[in-house]
């Protein structure tokens, strides 16, 4: 009956707004063009080509994040605090957490950002792996930060024992930036030694733990550092809605942290920071299960066929348990990036120190299967 009920109210909202932003000639006669695009696919196409660059969702979002953004346009004039607080509070009750716990951000980035501003110190460091995601060290460049980056280790997962020498040493603040899985490896860091560190470490060491991709993880050596937010003021996790989820273009993730941690990030968010659109797309897609089913049965099916086709090629490749992998490419990767553009694949950007490798995105499995077609083109003219 409630179920009827919202199904009447969407469907007169739908015809409503869109048909009525249709017939006041916003959308320049063409019927009901919105109507028509959130019926149909995500895009999974840049000018042409696919983007296998950013590690975004290639489904596109889902059809309750479709309905719900719908339902939110007549929203748009109001500010969003009580659909802020509402999410939330879903968001604090899914990880059994308190809502004051909670802090949305523009994008898992903005989280990042107010971090990496609130633990700002006169000599504070900020220590982090390298390779590893890059906003914190853009975010740092106006703050106090010491920056130091340490190389990861021959395995491929943070080197704790050099980073917790960096951060603890000195014996002044220090943000220490974890990413795991780490961006752009897709390898993970052991979790039992990230907590023998969290258990042990001075007040003073401050961790900020990204958990982007953990709805991928596959490997049981790692979990969720979320269990030390009841004990630790000193540890802050940071979650998005751009990558299971598929809502990069909304801009929304969110930060679980002591309450008394939240409220000092909280200082530093935007006012009123996130728009109505992505807190309702955002709380329709949360915990979806078909929707994370679905994403990780695409993803590992299109992270197979690229696994084989690279050992068929011989090029090495590094473990991956994200929606990405990096190989090699033998040879100048400006070079293979406009070659794989031409052939209508955006790949990778370029992570320094590892020049030679490519970070690659998993698209849909139909367009893996032409990028290992033209992976295999390329190896027939010499190109990798
Ligand atoms: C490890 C990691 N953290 C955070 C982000 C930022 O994501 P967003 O701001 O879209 O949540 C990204 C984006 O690629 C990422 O790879």
């Amino acid at each position: 009956m409630r179920e009827g009920l919202q199904m009447r109210r969407r469907d007169f909202i739908r015809a409503g707004t869109l048909g009525g932003l249709a017939a006041g000639g916003g959308i320049g006669g063409l019927g009901d063009p919105l109507a028509a695009i959130v019926g149909g696919p995500g895009r999974g196409v840049a000018e042409g080509r696919v983007r296998l660059s950013s590690n975004e969702n290639p489904l596109g979002i889902s059809s309750a994040a479709k309905d719900a953004l719908v339902e939110a346009i007549v929203l748009a004039n109001r500010y969003p605090a009580d659909q802020h607080r509402a999410l939330v509070a879903k968001l604090a009750a899914a990880h059994e957490v308190g809502e004051d716990q909670v802090v949305l951000g523009t994008g898992s980035a903005e989280v990042l950002q107010m971090a990496v501003q609130a633990y700002a110190a006169p000599r504070a460091k900020l220590v982090m792996a390298e390779p590893t995601y890059e906003a914190v060290t853009n975010y740092q460049r106006t703050e106090a930060y010491e920056l130091v980056r340490v190389p990861l280790t021959p395995g491929h997962e943070h080197d704790l024992d050099r980073m917790r020498e960096a951060a603890e040493s000195s014996g002044h603040p220090a943000l220490v930036y974890l990413c795991n899985p780490n961006n752009p490896t897709a390898t993970i860091t052991s979790s039992a030694a990230i907590d023998a560190w969290i258990a042990d470490a001075p007040d003073h060491v401050f961790f900020l733990s990204d958990e982007a991709y953990i709805e991928y993880v596959e490997d049981e050596r790692m979990w969720s550092s979320l269990p030390w937010i009841a004990k630790k003021r000193n540890v802050l996790v940071v979650r998005t809605f751009s990558k299971i989820y598929g809502l990069a273009g909304l801009r929304i993730g969110y930060g679980i942290a002591h309450p008394d941690t939240a409220a000092r990030l909280s200082d530093f968010a935007s006012r009123n920071n996130i728009n109505q659109l992505a807190i309702a797309a955002a709380g329709a897609s949360f915990r979806d299960e078909g929707l994370m089913e679905k994403s990780r049965v695409v993803n590992r099916e299109s992270r197979q066929m690229v696994e084989a086709t690279l050992d068929e090629l011989g090029l090495e490749r590094m473990p991956t348990q994200a929606n990405f992998l990096m190989h090699r490419i033998n040879g100048d990767l400006a070079t293979y990036r406009g070659r794989m553009a031409e052939a209508g694949f955006l790949v990778g950007r370029d992570f320094p120190p590892m020049l030679d490798w490519n970070r690659l995105s998993f698209g849909l499995p139909e367009d893996m299967g032409r990028f290992c077609d033209t992976l295999r083109d390329f190896r027939g003219k010499g190109w990798t």
